[in-house]
């Protein structure tokens, strides 16, 4: 049974601490999206993780902590340019992937000697991890195979029966996954694009390299991050990125003739802020209101529209008309 809290229930924060040092499976909101935790250190708990979610087991988990006292707990050792990011993206969405201490089970790295660890700024999400004062596992509290929650909707949708408690706070700040980071190799490479942008870590780092994988097929290389490599952000319809090149006129030119081929055509074209913070709902509506065919409009790659366009042309299967 899974219990059901809104945020600001008096008990809600101490409860989810309590069931999580106890080794059960908690999901929460963070700015990001919403997250489904259990104890990072306890390997049955984590393991409890990937039952709820259909989560293939090769597939690493990020920690989440509240405190930088874990930092040093938790990987080899800090470099400098780690501390500059820190000092600057956290708490936020920033994940970085640095060499892993000893304690970190393997359940939660996928047998990498390497481990992500972000420290988010919900204040939720601070309060539970801080009360529970562990660092929490946490992937996107989604069914394996759906778009990351960004409503709580989406959570109850998905995880009711299947972990021990929910904590409710509406729809989630940026709706896109954090940026994630690998800092284990020189220069630093962007594996997840996300809110804290390509541009605001070039200006920390210097130098930045994209995985080769963020916005081509994955047919020639194998992505850094494992979990990119899985079509997780789709919904059932047929997706297509339409190319920013086309005019109005060409555009309904399209949507007519996927219309005369007995298609239920959704046509989306927003600012890339927006898009971030609607598709992966968008895309859960589009499932339930049965459309055949999702045409988005491409944004430009600069600042929030890389990760956007990330994940979009991921839905599309990088089919761009
Ligand atoms: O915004 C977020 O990051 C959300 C919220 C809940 O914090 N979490 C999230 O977790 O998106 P998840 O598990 O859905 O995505 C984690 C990504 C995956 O692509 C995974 O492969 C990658 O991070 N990852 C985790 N550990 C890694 C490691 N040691 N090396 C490379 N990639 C890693
Ligand atoms: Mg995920």
């Amino acid at each position: 049974m899974t219990i059901c809290y809104r945020a600001g229930q008096a008990s809600a924060i101490a409860h989810a601490a309590k069931l999580l040092k106890d080794g059960a499976t908690v999901v929460f909101p963070t700015e990001t999206v919403y997250g489904v935790g259990a104890n990072g250190l306890d390997d049955a708990a984590v393991q409890k993780i990937f039952a709820a979610k259909g989560r293939p087991a090769d597939n690493p988990l990020i920690l989440h902590i509240a405190s930088l006292d874990w930092l040093d707990r938790l990987v080899a050792t800090v470099p400098p340019l780690a501390e500059r990011l820190i000092a600057t993206f956290w708490p936020g969405p920033l994940t970085l992937v640095l060499k892993k201490s000893a304690i970190v089970p393997d359940a939660v790295t996928a047998g990498l000697d390497t481990v992500a660890l972000r420290m988010p700024s919900h204040p939720v999400a601070r309060a539970i991890i801080a009360a529970a004062d562990l660092p929490i596992a946490a992937p996107s509290a989604n069914l394996s195979g759906k778009p990351s929650p960004t409503k709580a909707a989406h959570v109850v949708a998905d995880m009711m029966g299947r972990v021990d408690l929910i904590v409710e706070d509406g729809d989630v700040e940026h709706g896109l996954e954090s940026t994630v980071l690998d800092l284990s190799v020189d220069p630093p490479m962007l594996l997840r694009p996300g809110a804290v942008t390509y541009e605001q870590l070039l200006a920390v780092c210097g130098e930045v390299v994209l995985d080769a994988t963020l916005m081509t097929s994955q047919s020639a290389a194998k992505p850094r991050a494992p979990g990119m490599k899985y079509r997780h952000y789709a919904p059932a319809a047929d997706v297509f990125v339409v190319d920013l090149a086309h005019s109005e006129a060409e555009i309904d030119a399209l949507i007519q003739s996927f219309r005369a081929k007995g298609n239920k055509v959704r046509y989306i074209a927003a600012p890339a802020k927006q898009l971030a913070h609607q598709l992966f709902a968008l895309f859960r509506s589009a499932d339930l209101e049965g459309y055949d065919v999702v045409l988005v409009r491409a944004v430009t790659t600069d600042k929030i529209g890389l990760a956007v366009m990330n994940r979009l042309l991921k839905a599309a299967e990088y089919r761009v008309i």
